[in-house]
């Protein structure tokens, strides 16, 4: 038997991604274990999720922390000791150190909601409405030091409708979030992906 993968998910907020994936482990029987989820917000609305699905939840609050270097060290530690294969930010709001990035090289995903390299950063949805494409959707990318880019691993399209508000757009592009998020991590659990010289590898 394969060995279990362990996968820490780090959020912010809400965690519907994280709750899309943690479904779809338990529903598809993933080869993998989803050790903890830690959040740098304590009153985050996805950590009753967390802890209602019986993992274990961890806080580290970066307003504790004097400056980023020393809130990232904290966080590695927070992640290291549950050692493992996968880090998997959703929705997680913050901007990593590139000392951090570069420890989990190979080994964190991250889901943003643009098809990038088109939109980086916040409120990718109104961005999407005002520069007037006709479509958008969401992103899968390995995490390098540079924010929101890095090499893709999967993109979902959703076309953009003539009345289309950022709350409509966004949702239909929640969806699609839903959808590509667990089949990218389950691909990278089974080892049908890997990230190798910086480019994502499929086997
Ligand atoms: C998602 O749109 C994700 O792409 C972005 O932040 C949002 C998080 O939503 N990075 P949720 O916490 O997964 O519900």
């Amino acid at each position: 038997m394969r060995a279990m993968k362990r996968l820490v998910i780090l959020i912010s907020g809400r965690g519907s991604n994280m709750q899309a994936i943690i479904r779809a482990a338990a529903a598809e029987q993933w080869p993998a274990q989803i050790v903890a989820v830690i959040c740098n917000r304590p009153q985050a609305k996805g950590l009753q999720i967390a802890s209602d699905a019986g993992i274990a939840t961890v806080v580290v609050d970066h307003q504790s922390y004097a400056d980023r270097a020393t809130f990232d060290a904290a966080l590695a530690a927070a992640i290291d000791q549950f050692a493992p294969d996968l880090v998997v930010l959703a929705g997680f709001l913050r901007i990593l150190t590139t000392e951090f990035v570069s420890r989990y090289q190979g080994r964190m995903l991250n889901i943003h909601p643009s098809l990038l390299p088109s939109f980086p950063g916040l409120a990718t949805h109104s961005q999407a409405l005002s520069s007037g494409v006709k479509v958008h959707g969401a992103t899968v990318h390995f995490v390098t030091p540079d924010l929101d880019h890095g090499p893709i691993v999967a993109q979902a399209t959703v076309a953009v409708e003539e009345n289309d508000t950022e709350a409509s757009l966004g949702s239909r592009v929640l969806e699609q979030e839903h959808s590509i998020y667990p089949q990218a991590i389950r691909d990278f659990i089974e080892g049908r992906i890997a990230l190798e010289n910086g480019q994502v590898v499929r086997t």
